[in-house]
């Protein structure tokens, strides 16, 4: 039992303490070997069952995910863990710098953008991952979540001018245009409401066209796929996206294979995701392609996350009627919910 209890404490610094270091180093005026310890997330205490556990986490933390060793005094790892202490192999084979960006726009969702997000942060600790934060504005003004005002289209044709005052919102700050985002590996689009007017902006097309033409993965999470439709870049391809939005996401095109009950579909470079936490199990299976599945299982560990791995599961298909009940993964689509009315009513109570 103390055994464990040492292992997970070690195992979560060697993810989360150059984050939480960082953190706590603004707020106590910098003393970070202080700090760190102090306030990792599973460190009360903890750390008095290891003597020399305190001195040794930092080291662990700036070398990247590398286990420690009995030289230094840690103990062996358990048996089926994710490092040899012994040896001081890493705890996972290093695999090639990982440049991800990610689209911000006004109204994005949050947790489709930090759901994903949550997994690089921490597999940064162990992988060497570049982040930018690419704004679809002309500078680095910090990008809202709240939902702008925005026009919808009605699957009768008719526009409605949504506005939504009083909801709440967050801003993240960007670290990119699309006149500097450097080359990608990975480029994450994801939905939120501000997806209806961002597909009537054709720099943001271009840029979509541009990254999908030179990256090796293209992700998209809930209406995000609606933007990459519109951008034409999955012409030919399946994909899925938001259920509750699915009205809106095909209309962004016909030439899209869409997949209405998934979790998430991959084909070729695209990979598609549901509804909003749909993009975190699509995350583990994107780490779970990229670096392995040990390395995806373990972070979904720390974040105590248990993800979705079968990619066809999808309640959401028929609570939001893209499918009807009695459908077997059928693609062809029979809506549940027809008539102006009721799409109308669909449309304008879309959050996502
Ligand atoms: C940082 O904290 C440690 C432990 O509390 C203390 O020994 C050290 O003097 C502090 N350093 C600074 C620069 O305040
Ligand atoms: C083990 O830890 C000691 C002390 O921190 C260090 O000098 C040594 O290089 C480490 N060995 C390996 C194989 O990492
Ligand atoms: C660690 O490495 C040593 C030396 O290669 C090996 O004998 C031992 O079985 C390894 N331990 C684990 C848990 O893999
Ligand atoms: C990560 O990879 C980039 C690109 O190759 C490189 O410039 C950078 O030095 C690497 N960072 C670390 C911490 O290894
Ligand atoms: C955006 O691109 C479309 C298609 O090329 C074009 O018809 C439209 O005029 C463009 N809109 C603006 C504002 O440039
Ligand atoms: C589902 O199948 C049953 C039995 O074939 C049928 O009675 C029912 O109407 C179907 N429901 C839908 C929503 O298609
Ligand atoms: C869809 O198909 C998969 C196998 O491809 C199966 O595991 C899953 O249960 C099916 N889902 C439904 C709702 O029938």
């Amino acid at each position: 039992m103390k055994f464990n209890l040492v292992y997970i404490t070690l195992a979560a610094l060697a993810s989360f303490s150059t984050i939480v270091a960082a953190h706590d180093g603004e707020e106590h005026g910098g003393n970070e070997s202080s700090a760190s310890l102090g306030s990792s997330p599973t460190g009360h205490g903890d750390m008095s069952s290891s003597t020399s556990g305190a001195a040794a986490a930092p080291t662990m933390a700036m070398g990247g995910g590398h286990g420690s060793n009995s030289t230094s005094g840690m103990p062996g790892m358990p048996s089926g863990g994710h490092g040899n202490m012994t040896t001081g192999e890493p705890m996972f084979p290093k695999a090639p710098p990982l440049s991800i960006g990610v689209l911000l726009f006004p109204g994005f969702t949050t947790i489709d953008v930090f759901g994903p997000l949550e997994y690089f942060n921490a597999l940064s600790a162990q992988q060497n991952i570049t982040l930018s934060l690419i704004s679809v504005g002309s500078d680095l003004t910090p990008v809202s979540s709240a939902i702008p005002s925005h026009e919808m289209t009605m699957s009768d044709g008719s526009v409605m001018v949504m506005n939504t005052p009083g909801l709440i919102g967050q801003s993240l700050v960007p670290t990119h245009t699309f006149s500097n985002a450097p080359k990608l590996d990975l480029f994450l689009v994801p939905g939120g409401l501000g997806s209806r007017s961002l597909v009537r902006d054709n720099a943001t097309l271009d840029f979509v066209r541009a990254r999908w033409a030179d990256t090796q993965y293209f992700a998209t999470v809930c209406t995000g796929s609606g933007i990459a439709a519109k951008a034409g870049v999955l012409d030919g391809y399946k994909a899925t996206g938001n259920k509750q939005s699915w009205t809106w996401t095909k209309q962004q095109s016909d030439k899209v294979n869409w997949v209405p009950e998934a979790r998430w579909v991959v084909d070729r470079k695209a990979w598609t995701s549901s509804g909003a936490t749909a993009g975190m199990d699509m995350t583990y299976a994107l780490i779970t392609k990229i670096y392995s599945e040990a390395q995806a299982k373990y972070l979904a560990e720390i974040m105590e996350y248990e993800p979705h791995t079968d990619p066809s599961w999808d309640p959401f298909a028929v609570v939001w009627g893209a499918v009807s009940k009695n459908s077997t993964n059928s693609t062809t689509t029979s809506e549940a919910k027809t008539g102006t009315a009721a799409m109308a009513l669909v449309g304008a109570l879309s959050m996502l």
